[in-house]
């Protein structure tokens, strides 16, 4: 029997499977009902009692060669099978990994600094959290003023005073500050404002706020500054229209839209039914705001400007809903591939 095992021994070692068919038939020849193993195994009880330790010690080795073989040549069978998955080859053409892209807000944002750096503004940028003065008393909405209402605040919890920034009109106070006129700066940022979210507004945004104060700065010097911003970034051809406005900090006021279209559904709904898109809000800074943030207005004049970006960059892109721009989508934010 020693012998038998030994010869056995030397087949297995010897095995090797080319296919699943063939390991399975190594087994039934091994461990099959009618197999190697069970026959040696029922003739052990003709083994004499003093081999029967060394015998059964050598069976149980052979049982363990077969189960071991089975699972290393199962090993083998598989990854044969597998050869046209993934290789080693170092040659072979790879799959393109996708390449990302800058987002649509990004890029107009760049886009608008751009535009007003070529004609002489500097950048400024200041913080999202902001004070009550900056963000409102500066800018002459003292306290109880109702037109704090039209804008809804998220105020900080832990200190009544500090709030999420409404507008970057506070980027105004911040550089008056700091700085005597002649001032031309550009100031990109978020802002919150707690709105009902729509395909219109949000409650998250950005804006690029504009302002220039120095000698003899007139509404006409305004406009134009306004309509070279349009037409750089809207195109020459694009409609634009100035309709007087309200805002505490500016006197006079006015808000500048874009055309849009009156076509579609989404066209109605984006501009309230008038095919227009409003784009900014401007206006004469209100000298009282000067002198808040101490500049003599009986010297200096100037304009500020506010750019809704979000706006802007929907008119740019023809995007109709302003949601589109948080959530993530890849299959809106592929539409924004660039080379870079
Ligand atoms: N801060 C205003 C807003 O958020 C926009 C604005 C900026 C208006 C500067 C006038 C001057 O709507």
């Amino acid at each position: 029997m020693e012998e038998q095992i030994q010869k056995y021994l030397s087949e297995i070692e010897a095995f090797t499977a080319t296919s699943a068919a063939e390991l399975e038939s190594f087994r039934i020849q091994f461990l099959g009902k009618k197999g190697v193993m069970n026959a040696l195994f029922a003739s052990f009880k003709d083994v004499a009692p003093e081999n029967r330790k060394a015998t059964g010690q050598a069976l149980n080795g052979l049982k363990t060669a077969v189960e071991n073989k089975l699972e290393e040549q199962r090993l083998q069978v598989e990854l044969a099978s597998n050869a046209d998955g993934p290789s080693d080859d170092l040659t072979k053409t790879p799959v393109p990994s996708p390449l990302g892209s800058r987002h649509p807000i990004s890029t107009t944002i760049d886009e608008v600094i751009g535009i007003f750096q070529r004609i002489g503004f500097v950048l400024s940028e200041g913080p999202e959290i902001e004070d009550d003065w900056h963000n409102f008393t500066a800018l002459n909405l003292p306290e109880d003023h109702p037109a704090r209402d039209m804008q809804d605040t998220f105020f900080i919890n832990i200190n009544p005073d500090h709030m999420l920034r409404t507008h970057t009109s506070s980027v105004q106070v911040r550089y008056m500050e700091g700085h005597q006129p002649p001032i031309r700066i550009i100031s990109p940022g978020r802002v919150f404002r707690n709105e009902a979210i729509s395909a219109r507004s949000h409650c998250m945004f950005h804006q690029v706020e504009g302002l220039y104060i120095d000698r003899k700065v007139s509404f006409a010097d305004m406009v134009q500054t306004l309509r070279h911003f349009a037409r750089e970034m809207f195109g020459t051809d694009a409609k634009i229209r100035l309709r007087p406005s309200y805002f505490p900090f500016t006197e006079p006021s006015a808000e500048m839209d874009v055309y849009w279209g009156l076509k579609t559904e989404a066209d109605y709904r984006m501009t309230k039914g008038t095919g227009w898109l409003e784009v900014l809000g401007c206006g004469m800074v209100d000298p009282r705001v000067l002198e808040n943030c101490g500049i003599d207005p009986e010297i200096y004049s100037g304009f500020a400007f506010g750019i809704g970006i979000e706006r802007t960059a929907m008119r740019q892109y023809q995007i109709p809903d302003i949601r589109l721009f948080t959530e993530n989508d890849l299959r809106f934010l592929q539409n924004f591939q660039s080379v870079g």
